[in-house]
C-alpha cells in the first residue's frame, strides 16, 4: 500500500498545468471527491485496525500535498496569464519610440552655409584632412621658412615632416585648382588642425569653410557684395559689415569682414567686447603667386577667396561661450538644440 502512496506523491510533485484544461484534469484526480484520494480513504476499512491510524496519517499527507500543489498551479497559471495580458497587442503601424537625437549646432551652421552659398550657384568639394606641405603652405604662398608658417601652429607627422594635418581648408583650393579648369565658384567645408592648448577659446580641430571664386574679371566688388549677401541670409537682413585690412599670404589684398553684433545690434555688449562689431572671417583677392602655381595664367583669371570657422560663426550665431562644449557630447548641451532638428 505505501508504494502506492509513494507514487502518487511522485505524481503530484511533478505535476505541471500550463492551461486551464490541465488543471482541471489535475483537480478531478487529485483533489475532486471523486479523486484518487477518495479510493484511499475508501480503502481505510480493508486495512487491518491496528494499521489504520499510520495509513489514515499517510493518505492525509498525500491530500495536504495535492492541495499544496493545486494552489501552486493556480498561482502559476494565473501569473502565465498576467504576463500574455501586459502585452497588449502590438500596433505595428505605430513609430518607434525611440529617442532621436537632434542636430549639432555646427552641422546645421555647416548646412545653413552651404545652403547659402548653392543659392549663388557655389558647389561644394571636399579635400584630406592630412595634407602635404605644398598643398597646405608652399602653393599657398607660403615662403619657405617664412614666418608666415607659423602664424599657424601645425602638427607634423614625426617621421615625414612634409606631412601635416591640414591647418586650414585653403588646401582644398589648391587641389581643385590644379586638376580642374577655371571658372570656379567652389565651397569646400571641413575639419582642420592647430596645434593650440584646449581652452574655452582654442581648440587642437575645429571646423572652417573655404569659399574661392575664380574666372575673368572677378574683382573685390565682387568679393564685398557676396559675403555681404551671406551675412545678411545668416545673420539677418539688417546686419552690417565692414572691411579691415588684414595680412594673408594667398590673398592681395586681404581683409577680415566683421559684422555689426547680432547680440546687441550694434549697441555694445560683452561678446563683441562693447565695440559694436565681431570679427566673422579672412577674405581677399587670390594671389596671383597662387594662381601660377596651380597653373592657372593670372593675367587671364582673377579670383576672390574667404575662410570662416564654423564653430565661432555658431558660438555668434547661439551665443555659446565655451568651444570645448561642442565635441564634448553633454546631451544638456546638445538638448539645447533640439528646435534646430
Ligand atoms: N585660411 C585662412 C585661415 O585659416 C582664412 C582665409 C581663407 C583667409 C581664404 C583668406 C582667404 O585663417
Amino acid at each position: 500500500m505505501s508504494e502506492k502512496i509513494k507514487a502518487l506523491k511522485a505524481e503530484i510533485s511533478a505535476a505541471k498545468a500550463k492551461t486551464q484544461e490541465e488543471l482541471e484534469a489535475y483537480r478531478l484526480k487529485f483533489i475532486s471527491r471523486k479523486s484518487v484520494l477518495g479510493d484511499l480513504f475508501a480503502d481505510i476499512k480493508n486495512i487491518a485496525p491496528e494499521d489504520r491510524k499510520a495509513f489514515g496519517q499517510e493518505v492525509n499527507e498525500v491530500k495536504q500535498l495535492a492541495e499544496e500543489k493545486f494552489k501552486e498551479l493556480i498561482t502559476g497559471l494565473e501569473s502565465a496569464d498576467t504576463g500574455s495580458k501586459s502585452s497588449a497587442p502590438v500596433d505595428l503601424t505605430l513609430p518607434p519610440n525611440i529617442n532621436l537625437g537632434t542636430v549639432h549646432p555646427l552641422t546645421y551652421i555647416h548646412n545653413r552655409i552651404v545652403e547659402i552659398f548653392q543659392k549663388i550657384g557655389f558647389n561644394v568639394a571636399d579635400g584630406p584632412e592630412i595634407e602635404d606641405d605644398f598643398h597646405n603652405f608652399t602653393a599657398l604662398n607660403f615662403p619657405e621658412n617664412h614666418p608666415a608658417r607659423e602664424m599657424q601652429d601645425t602638427f607634423f607627422i614625426e617621421s615625414n615632416p612634409d606631412i601635416a594635418l591640414r591647418t586650414h581648408t585653403s588646401s582644398v583650393q589648391i587641389r581643385i585648382m590644379e586638376n580642374q579648369k577655371p571658372p570656379f565658384r567652389t565651397l569646400a567645408p571641413g575639419r582642420v588642425f592647430r596645434n593650440e592648448a584646449i581652452s574655452a577659446r582654442a581648440h587642437c580641430f575645429f571646423h572652417q569653410v573655404e569659399g574661392f571664386f575664380v574666372d575673368k574679371n572677378v574683382g573685390l566688388v565682387d568679393l564685398k557684395q557676396t559675403l555681404y549677401y551671406f551675412a545678411k541670409e545668416l545673420f539677418g537682413q539688417d546686419t552690417k559689415v565692414r572691411f579691415r585690412p588684414s595680412y594673408f599670404p594667398f590673398t592681395e589684398p586681404s581683409a577680415e569682414m566683421d559684422i555689426s553684433c547680432n547680440i546687441c545690434k550694434g549697441k555694445g555688449c560683452n561678446i563683441c567686447k562693447y565695440s559694436g562689431w565681431v570679427e566673422i572671417l579672412g577674405s581677399g583677392m587670390i594671389d596671383p603667386n597662387v594662381l601660377e602655381n596651380c597653373g592657372i595664367d593670372s593675367e587671364e583669371y582673377t579670383g576672390f577667396a574667404f575662410g570662416m570657422g564654423i564653430e565661432r560663426i555658431a558660438m555668434l550665431k547661439f551665443q555659446v561661450n565655451d568651444l570645448r562644449l561642442y565635441s564634448e557630447n553633454d546631451v544638456r548641451f546638445l538638448n539645447q538644440f533640439k528646435h534646430l532638428s
